[in-house]
């Protein structure tokens, strides 16, 4: 089979990457996607699917929210990411928030009309424009009738400073050997035109977007490549060999010195936020 260069590996997650991820996305995504919570109504009782949950820390906040009779499930399909999430399920929790390994683009296991809300947060960039489709169709066929779509993340109408980076020094020799086609490994980050006419497509009937410009403020360059690279899962730079890495990593952490203010350093990310209506 010829490599499937536009798409996103599933197989370069590593248990630091991981455990980085659950350390640092409270300041970005886990932030965003309670603001994405807040346009999707979700009431106590609420069944709540959350598509590519991660480390799971979105879906335990949305299962405090359903308590005590609704009841989340979550799906991801990275092994390590579903692990930790498992974690979060205390004895009380057994029978109302749920884990299980599955993408976005086939929620076949789930019958047609079964979710009050499906979640994607800081997810659908990691799918081709035609999965990014698909996920919609299957959005749709799940949700109830008022059902309500929540879709967050990097926003396709505006730049991302940490990929033009990427693109930067990825484009460089030695490291291009790694990555002929920059498009390999990067985020297909969606516009707000692509959402609103994708989401008609499928039978929605309405999508109210926003969008969001936090400053993202950590204390050290390195942070800020953790918080960039366990998002990634390894797309990243996970193709160039460990030394490559590192030395990818100093020319990296070079340009993250223009966001220094101060002892910190500070990045405005521009998120796109959807609240798509069936
Ligand atoms: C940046 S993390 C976001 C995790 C979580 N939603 C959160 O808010 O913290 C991106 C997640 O998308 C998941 N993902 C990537 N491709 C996916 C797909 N095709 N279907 C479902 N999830 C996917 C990844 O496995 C990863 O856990």
């Amino acid at each position: 089979m010829p490599p499937r260069l536009e798409g996103t590996a599933y197989d370069l997650d590593t248990d630091e990457l991981a455990s980085q991820y659950e350390a640092t996305s409270g300041k970005a995504q886990l932030k965003t996607g309670i603001i994405l919570l807040q346009e999707l109504s979700i009431n106590p009782g609420a069944y709540v699917l959350d598509i590519g949950c991660g480390t799971g820390l979105l879906a335990a906040h949305i299962s405090s929210l359903t308590a005590p009779h609704g009841r989340v499930v979550g799906i991801d399909p990275l092994t390590k990411r579903i692990d930790l999430a498992r974690k979060k399920i205390s004895a009380d929790l057994k029978d109302t928030l749920v884990f299980e390994h599955g993408v976005a683009q086939d929620l076949s296991r789930f019958g047609n009309e079964s979710f009050d809300v499906a979640i994607m947060n800081s997810v659908i960039l990691w799918l081709t424009p035609e999965e990014q489709r698909e996920a919609l169709r299957e959005a749709f066929r799940v949700l109830k009738p008022g059902g309500r779509l929540g879709v967050a993340g990097g926003s396709g109408d505006h730049p991302n400073p940490f990929f033009e980076i990427r693109k930067r020094v990825l484009s460089k020799d030695p490291y291009r050997t790694y990555y002929p086609d920059i498009a390999i490994g990067a985020p297909k980050r969606i516009t707000s035109e692509a959402l609103t006419s994708w989401s008609k497509e499928a039978g929605f009937s309405s999508t109210k977007i926003r969008f969001d410009s936090p400053a993202l403020v950590v204390q050290t360059k390195e942070a800020l490549l953790q918080m960039t690279t366990s998002s990634a899962f390894g797309n990243f730079m996970g193709k160039l060999p460990s030394e490559l890495q590192l030395a990818a990593q100093d020319e990296m952490m070079r340009e993250f010195e223009q966001y220094r203010k101060g002892d910190h350093f500070e990045i405005a990310l521009t998120t796109l936020i959807a609240a798509v209506y069936k």
